[in-house]
């Protein structure tokens, strides 16, 4: 049996992560920790082996409610539970510091109290900053942090509480550092799903800048597949950078994605850029594929292919993802009203 508590698994990649999880393993139980902020859906939720899966609602940065729902017993603790979105992070640092910081602490303490036997704590390639456009320089494990948005403070500062955790304490380890994600139900704030919702409803997409801005893209399954094979053999203490060797400009993001939806590139908005923009992310993968053996299975083309046809034919998971706050929020950040479809 293998018994894993999982936070933020309400949310995108800690959703994928439990289904990739009771599938790939008949073994594995999960408990599924998240306090089911605007990002955390019970919808995502949906379809999973109710006899496998116990959602539990709760706030990694409240103690006792931590320390009511971790059995002794358990495996692992992966932690997908934060704040993830930079332009919110860029309006308002303080759930950043609460959830990503203080909440981080708190599961390392009581993963510690309850002898948990593995922490797996995923974190992010923005901790390390901006890379130049030069095509020769990429993120390793050993690249210097820089993190410039307060999410990306944030998520540092949590890697430095878990290397503290393992230095001090013994606990037992693993920080999985991954590039940009795209998949099935992300959250509409980001950059993929926000560009096929409103291309899907005819509405403009924003550019931010110029658009040549890099990052670096992976499918879901692939980081999740990754994080599994790092809770089952990556070694303890380590940090692994996960990557697909897939670096596009966001322009060519938008247009790959008009063009599949068969949208017009008039739908194209260019708007004020974010501030502090980071230019370009790009992951040197080598050490998972080399100590663990792991390689992506999609490429860019099969993974968007997917990804688009799952939002095609999820019409209400994105009406409902964009009905109450997010309306607010949407004319907040771009000054226009997002439409009800
Ligand atoms: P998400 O915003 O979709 O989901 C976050 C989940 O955490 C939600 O279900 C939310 O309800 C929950 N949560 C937030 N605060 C909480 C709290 N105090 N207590 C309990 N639960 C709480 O995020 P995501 O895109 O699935 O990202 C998951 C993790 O992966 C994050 O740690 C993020 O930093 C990291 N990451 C994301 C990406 C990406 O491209 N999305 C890339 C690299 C790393
Ligand atoms: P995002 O999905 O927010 O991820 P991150 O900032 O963590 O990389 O943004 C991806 C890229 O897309 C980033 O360069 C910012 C850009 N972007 C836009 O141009 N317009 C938008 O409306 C959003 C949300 C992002």
């Amino acid at each position: 049996m293998l018994k894993l508590f999982v936070t933020g698994g309400a949310g995108f990649i800690g959703s994928a992560f439990i289904r990739l999880a009771l599938a790939a393993r008949p073994d594995c139980q999960v408990i599924n920790f998240d306090a089911l902020t605007y990002a955390g859906n019970p919808d995502n939720l949906t379809g999973l082996d109710a006899e496998r899966h116990c959602f539990v609602h709760g706030d990694i940065a409240n103690r006792d409610q931590v320390l009511a729902a971790l059995p002794d017993d358990t495996d692992a603790l992966i932690n997908f539970a934060a704040e993830s979105h930079v332009d919110r992070s860029i309006v308002s640092a303080d759930e950043f510091l609460r959830t990503n910081v203080l909440g981080t602490q708190v599961l390392l303490d009581v993963a510690r109290a309850r002898g948990i036997r593995r922490f797996v704590h995923i974190s992010t390639d923005e901790v390390m900053g901006s890379l130049p456009e030069d095509e020769n320089a990429f993120f390793t494990e050993a690249s210097p942090f820089a993190p410039n948005s307060p999410y990306a403070a944030s998520k540092a500062a949590a890697e430095h509480l878990v290397r503290a955790a393992h230095h001090t304490h013994g606990l037992d380890t693993i920080t999985t550092r991954c590039g940009n994600n795209y998949g099935p139900r992300q959250f509409p704030e980001k950059l993929i799903p926000l560009f096929i919702a409103n291309a899907l409803a005819d509405e403009p997409v924003p550019v931010y800048g110029d658009g040549r801005n890099v990052r670096d893209w992976i499918y879901v399954d692939d980081h999740c597949r990754a994080i599994l094979l790092a809770l089952e053999k990556g070694e303890s203490g380590a940090t692994y950078n996960i990557g697909a060797r897939n670096e596009r400009r966001n322009l060519e993001v938008v247009e790959s994605l008009l063009r599949a939806l068969d949208k017009p590139a008039s739908l194209i908005r260019y708007v004020k850029d974010r501030p502090g923009h980071d230019r370009r992310y790009a992951i040197d993968p080598t050490k998972i594929e080399m100590e663990l053996g792991w390689q992506p299975q999609e490429t860019w083309e099969s993974g968007l292919k997917k990804t688009i046809q799952w939002y095609a034919d999820n019409p209400e998971w994105i009406a409902r993802a964009r009905s109450g706050a997010y309306r607010e929020y949407y004319a907040r950040q771009y000054g226009v009203e997002v439409s009800a479809r």
